[in-house]
């Protein structure tokens, strides 16, 4: 088992409604590491360099317009597996879909305003701590 990094980012409507803590906790109950941390509100640029592998996608100007809709948290997560491990914890990308207990189960609204983002490999996730961080 690999020790990675992965980026995790507390999304602005889970920003907007105090969850900044909650989400944190479980983070740090599940023995994830949080090693850098920022929060800032993401320009139109940042946002669209972030999500660039869904350009042209139906969704995309929506998730933009979600993405700059307010603050973010941008953590760099630490641990063995990290990528794998918080990936599972989120939980699907529809909440509805999502398992008991996961992050996105207890918080997200819909498909779109789902409270959180994971790196989805190891590589993405080298690359977009590097966007930040
Ligand atoms: P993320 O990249 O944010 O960690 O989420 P993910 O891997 O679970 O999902 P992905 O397919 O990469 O989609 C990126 C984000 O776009 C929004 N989305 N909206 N049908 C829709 O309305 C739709 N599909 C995706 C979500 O905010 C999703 O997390
Ligand atoms: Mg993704």
């Amino acid at each position: 088992m690999a020790y990675e990094k992965s980026l995790g980012i507390i999304k602005p409507d889970a920003v907007e409604r105090n969850l900044i803590g909650s989400i944190i906790k479980i983070i740090e109950d599940n023995d994830i590491k949080i090693n850098q941390m920022k929060m800032l509100e993401l320009t139109s640029s940042m946002a669209e360099e972030f999500y660039n592998i869904h350009k042209g996608k139906p969704f995309y100007e929506k998730l933009i317009s979600y993405m700059t809709s307010g603050p973010v948290v941008l953590m760099v997560l630490e641990g063995n597996d990290v990528v794998k491990r918080y990936r599972d914890l989120m939980g699907k990308t529809n909440p509805e879909d999502a398992a008991e207990g996961t992050i996105r189960k207890l918080y997200a609204k819909d498909t779109t305003f789902n409270s959180v983002h994971g790196s989805d490999s190891i590589e993405n996730a080298l690359t977009e701590i590097s966007l930040f961080f």
